[in-house]
C-alpha cells in the first residue's frame, strides 16, 4: 500500500480535501492526514480522522515516542498539499517548521505536491510569487490556482483545481517518482488540443474527430513534471486538467492567434491539435434553407493558415516546436516532409480513420526528429504517450541557467 500524505492548510477549500482524501482510500492507498492548526477550524479532526482511518492531529506533541515529525515525513511516498494557504508556501519555502506539516515538508524525501488556493491578490504578491519560485526550483510541483469563484462572491486566479484533477496529477507524479523529478520545472510549455470549427451558418460546422484528449494527457504530463502549461482548447469537453491556464478557442484562425500569443516566449510548443485545413469560403449569416427540389448548395472553401508553420518560422533559439501529423496513409513518408517544412523539433505520426486513434484512450505513435532519430512506440494510454513525448522533448532542452545556489 503506498503511504500518503495528505497536508490540509487554513483555507476555504479545506472542505474539498475530504474528497481527495477518499479519492486516494477508495484507491487503495494509505493516507496520514496532517492538517494545520488552521485547517481544524475550517474542518475538524474527527472527519479527518473518521475518512482516513488513521489519527490526526497538527501537533509535533502528539505520540512523542514515534517521533512523528520526522517518521511521518520519512515514511511518505508522496506528500500533496491542498489547499496549501500562502503562509504554508511561505514556511516551506524557508523551511520553517513550527508545527507538524511543516516538519514533515523539511523530512519528506519523496515527490511533493503543492495545489495552492488563495485570493488573487494573495497569489500575485511578490513574496508568494518568489515562494512558489523557489520550490519549483527544488523540484517541488506546485500546481497553478484555477480562475473561478473565490471565497465570497468574487472571481479570479486562486481557487483550488477540482480534486479528481488533482488526484490525477498526484497519481502521475507518484508513478514518475522522486528519481525522476520534476524535469520540466521552470519551463514554459504550449498545447494545443481538439478539433477546431469552421462555421458555415450559425448553426452547422466544418470540423473534424479530434476528441483532444491526447493534447489533455500531455497538459496532465507537463504539470506533474512540474511545468507551466498553457493550454489552448479547441472544441473540448473534457475535465480542464489541474493546473494549466486554459485557453479556449473555436475556429482555427483563434486556435492561431491564442497559440502565436502564447509561443512568444514558451519554451516549448506541442500541437496536437487537429485545425481544419479549409474554411467555407463565406459564412452564412442565416442558416441555410433547402429548397425543396431543388440542388443541395455546393460550398466553396479556402486555405486555412498554417499553425505549425508560422509557428516553427518564427520559432527563437532554444525554442522546440513538436508537430503531430494524423495520416490515413503512407504516414512516415508524410511526416518526415512535414518535419522539414514546419522546421519542427519533432513530429508525433499516428495513423488515424473513424475508428482509430480519435477519442481512444490508446494511441500508437512514431515520433521524428529533426536530427533523424526514430522512436516507435507500441499500442499505449495516451498518458505513456505523453511522458514519451516529453521524454523527448527533455532531452533537447538547452539547460537552464541555475537561479540560485538551492537548485
Ligand atoms: C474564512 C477564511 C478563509 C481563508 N482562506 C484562505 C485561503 O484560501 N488561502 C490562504 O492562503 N489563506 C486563507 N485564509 C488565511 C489563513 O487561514 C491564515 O493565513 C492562516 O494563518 C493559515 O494557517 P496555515 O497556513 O497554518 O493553515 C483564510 C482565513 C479565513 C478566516
Amino acid at each position: 500500500m503506498t503511504e500518503v500524505v495528505l497536508g490540509v492548510c487554513g483555507g476555504i477549500a479545506a472542505y474539498k480535501a475530504c474528497e481527495l482524501l477518499r479519492l486516494f482510500t477508495e484507491s487503495g492507498h494509505g493516507v496520514r492526514v496532517v492538517p494545520t492548526a488552521s485547517a481544524l477550524r475550517f474542518v475538524g479532526e474527527p472527519t479527518w480522522s473518521a475518512l482516513s482511518g488513521r489519527p490526526v492531529t497538527a501537533e509535533v506533541w502528539a505520540d512523542v515516542h514515534e517521533v512523528p515529525h520526522v517518521r511521518i515525513g520519512r515514511q511518505a511516498e508522496l506528500v500533496v498539499v491542498a489547499p496549501a494557504t500562502a503562509d504554508v508556501l511561505a514556511k516551506a519555502a524557508h523551511g520553517i517548521a513550527d508545527d507538524l506539516l511543516t516538519n514533515t515538508l523539511l523530512t519528506a524525501t519523496c515527490p511533493v505536491v503543492f495545489a495552492p488556493a488563495m485570493h488573487t491578490e494573495m497569489w500575485e504578491n511578490p513574496a508568494t510569487r518568489a515562494n512558489v519560485a523557489t520550490l519549483r526550483r527544488r523540484g517541488h510541483v506546485v500546481i497553478e490556482p484555477a480562475v473561478g469563484r473565490l471565497t465570497g462572491a468574487d472571481t479570479g486566479k486562486g481557487r483550488l483545481p477540482d480534486p479528481e484533477e488533482i488526484f490525477t496529477t498526484a497519481l502521475r507524479v507518484l508513478r514518475r517518482g522522486a528519481a525522476a523529478g520534476a524535469d520540466l520545472a521552470g519551463r514554459h510549455v504550449v498545447v494545443t488540443a481538439g478539433g477546431t470549427r469552421e462555421p458555415l451558418d450559425p448553426v452547422r460546422f466544418l470540423g473534424n474527430r479530434s476528441s483532444g484528449k491526447q493534447g489533455y494527457a500531455l497538459a496532465r504530463a507537463a504539470v506533474a513534471r512540474g511545468a507551466r502549461v498553457t493550454l489552448i482548447a479547441a472544441n473540448v469537453t473534457l475535465g480542464t486538467p489541474a493546473g494549466a491556464d486554459l485557453v479556449t478557442v473555436g475556429t482555427t484562425e483563434e486556435l492561431r492567434k491564442a497559440t502565436v500569443e502564447a509561443a512568444a516566449g514558451a519554451d516549448v510548443v506541442v500541437m496536437a491539435a487537429a485545425p481544419a485545413d479549409f474554411r467555407p469560403a463565406d459564412r452564412a449569416e442565416h442558416k441555410i434553407k433547402k429548397t425543396e427540389g431543388g440542388a443541395a448548395p455546393t460550398i466553396a472553401l479556402v486555405n486555412n493558415p498554417d499553425i505549425a508553420a508560422e509557428i516553427g518560422a518564427a520559432k527563437g533559439p532554444g525554442q522546440l516546436l513538436v508537430a503531430f501529423a494524423a495520416e490515413t496513409r503512407d504516414a512516415l513518408e508524410n511526416a518526415r516532409g512535414k518535419l522539414t517544412r514546419k522546421r519542427a523539433d519533432l513530429i508525433v505520426v499516428n495513423e488515424v480513420g473513424t475508428d482509430l486513434v480519435f477519442g481512444a484512450d490508446h494511441n500508437t505513435v512514431t515520433i521524428l526528429g529533426a536530427d533523424g532519430s526514430t522512436r516507435q512506440l507500441g499500442e499505449l494510454p495516451k498518458d505513456d504517450v505523453a511522458d514519451a513525448i516529453w521524454d523527448e522533448v527533455v532531452s533537447r532542452l538547452a539547460p537552464q541557467a541555475k537561479q540560485d545556489g538551492t537548485a
